[in-house]
């Protein structure tokens, strides 16, 4: 369609959303991230600042601090968007909490995203965490751009980590800069498309972070930085014998990654990184409906909840539903459409910055992340529209890895125990599964990171009175079966009829206590489980 016979606010939709990027940054905890996130809005002018950055201990607190539980572990359980301008274009940094107690929402919230970086500490390589969230962007189809970080420090060798990725990842690395100097002896860069210059690195005088770059030509540095360079120089030309070479369809289908090399904390290599989420990062684009078809970034507005937290500010005990604007222009105050019931939604009150530090959000296009506050008939994988209905589909949940049964403590409290569970479940923060031999009061909790166990244990007491007991189970993951394979379950020996559970939308799980004893029952019974890693609702 031609935007000249489009109406103006259709045209802004489209000119706004090609200045997007939305993304966020994938990796396992202690590589880096926040050191990156922090590099990478010094380069940029933060518009927002949300929290994108951790509260560590001694380190920046942030926005997104929300619970006393949070506080006291020194981690942060929301996930939080940093929006900055950089160049041309609007970036919205999504955050997705990486550290140890892994959840859900770190996984929904490359839901909303359109690209990833990958990053990797070069002495560590790829790590479990990497591999799980890489696992989610590869199923939805999201390119991933890499950054190996600390070459400040001694570490692995560069060919031998890109060997890694595309052995372990079936992925093709294609690096667009490449270090001169081995970890931990990090001179500078080479960016491979101006292999006739260099970008030398040196420390910053009286203790500042960030290091000193200068460019120096070829000669200079084969002059200068001798071994270190022309080592440099052999290595690009192998990468280049190797077809090794940057390629914008294969890095977008998901068959390549661009690479970059670096060092967060001295702030090497970032700002080549964020011309990279600029230059080949894509914009949003036309989302697939549910009904077949996509919904174009320049149609009347529409949206995907893609996070509900509950109580983030305890004086408003409030709801707010993360909304990533998939088209259209959305103004606060709009009434749009919920497409799960039909019924109208206001957006009064849309925030752009979340946790405690809220600001009024006006207008939002493709790409960006509003808050709605008094969200309370919103859930995770809604679609919200205006105008012409949409409706996107529904969120994955994923195979959960921890199971404990909950009680309430009280029996007397049991109606409110039924009310939070079915909550807390229908709000995407464990999934709750029944079980016949337990019976209704006391239900199995499954989840991807046992913080989420921690999260129903404080909501309930707080929110729902209904304090509770949590039992673990010493089950690990859960495959996908039916009826005929809940028989088999009953009469093998191997499981036991008490780890046949069923999830609200009715599908029935087997629970296992490892993957050596699934795969043993598909053995024993090749048609009673169904491979599920990751299942849509
Ligand atoms: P995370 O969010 O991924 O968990 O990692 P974070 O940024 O907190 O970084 C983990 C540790 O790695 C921090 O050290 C940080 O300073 C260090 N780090 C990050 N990037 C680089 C880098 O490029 N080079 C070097 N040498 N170190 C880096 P820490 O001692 O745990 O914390 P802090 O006392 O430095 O804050």
């Amino acid at each position: 369609m031609s935007t000249t016979t489009l109406p103006a606010v259709h045209v802004a939709a489209a000119e706004q959303a090609a200045r997007r990027r939305t993304f966020a940054v994938i990796s396992h905890p202690d590589a880096g991230k926040s050191t990156l996130t922090e590099a990478l809005a010094l380069h940029a002018r933060a518009i927002t600042e949300a929290g994108a950055v951790h509260g560590k201990t001694g380190r920046r607190s942030v926005a997104s601090d929300w619970m006393e539980m949070e506080r006291s572990r020194g981690i942060s359980v929301t996930s939080a968007v940093l929006q900055f301008a950089y160049r041309d274009c609007v970036l919205n940094l999504l955050d997705t909490p990486g550290h140890a107690d892994f959840s859900e929402d770190t996984y929904r919230v490359l839901a909303a995203v359109d690209c990833a970086i990958m990053l990797v500490d070069a002495a560590k390589g790829l790590e479990e965490q990497t591999r799980k969230l890489f696992d989610v962007c590869r199923h939805r189809g999201i390119p991933v751009i890499t950054f190996v970080n600390k070459w400040d420090r001694p570490g692995r060798d560069a060919l031998e980590l890109l060997d890694e990725i595309e052995r372990e990842f079936r992925l093709k690395p294609t690096p667009v800069t490449w270090p001169v100097g081995i970890a931990g002896h990090l001179r500078g860069l080479m960016d491979v498309r101006h292999p006739d210059r260099m970008l030398r690195y040196t420390r910053a005088p009286g203790g500042a972070h960030a290091a000193l770059e200068e460019t120096i030509t070829a000669d200079q540095a084969a002059d200068q930085e001798g071994a270190d360079w022309s080592q440099a120089v052999e290595e690009v030309e192998l990468l280049g014998a190797d077809a090794a070479v940057h390629e914008a369809d294969s890095f977008l289908a998901g068959r390549s990654t661009p690479v970059f090399f670096g060092a967060a904390m001295p702030n090497i290599g970032v700002r080549l990184l964020l011309d990279a989420v600029v230059d080949l990062a894509p914009p949003p684009a036309a989302r697939p409906l549910e009904t077949g078809g996509d919904r174009p970034v320049d149609a009347p507005f529409s949206g995907l909840v893609f996070k509900v937290q509950a109580n983030m500010d305890p004086s408003h005990r409030d709801r707010i539903a993360f909304l990533r604007v998939c088209s259209g222009v959305f103004r606060r105050g709009m009434t749009v459409t919920r497409a799960a019931s039909g019924k109208p939604f206001s957006t009064k009150y849309a925030h752009s910055v979340f946790g405690q530090d809220r600001s009024m959000v006006e207008t939002a296009y493709p790409g960006d992340v509003v808050g709605l506050v008094n969200a309370a008939s919103l859930r995770v994988g809604d679609t919200l529209y205006a105008e012409r209905p949409a409706e996107f589909p529904g969120m994955p949940t994923f195979a959960p890895e921890h199971f404990a049964v909950v009680r309430p403590v009280d029996i007397g409290r049991s109606k409110q125990f039924r009310r939070g569970i079915a909550q807390l479940d229908e709000e995407g923060v464990v999934q709750v599964l029944a079980s016949d031999l337990r019976g209704e009061q006391a239900p199995v909790l499954a989840a991807v990171g046992p913080m989420q166990f921690d999260v129903v244990i404080h909501r309930m007491e707080g929110e729902f009175a209904a304090p509770v007991r949590l039992e673990p189970l010493p089950y690990r993951l859960a495959r996908l079966t039916d009826a005929s394979g809940g028989e088999a379950l009953n009469r093998s020996r191997i499981v036991r009829g008490e780890s046949l559970v069923r999830s609200r939308d009715k599908a029935v799980l087997a629970l296992f206590p490892d993957r050596w004893q699934a795969n043993s029952f598909q053995r024993a019974f090749p048609d009673a489980l169904l491979e599920h890693l990751i299942a849509a609702h």
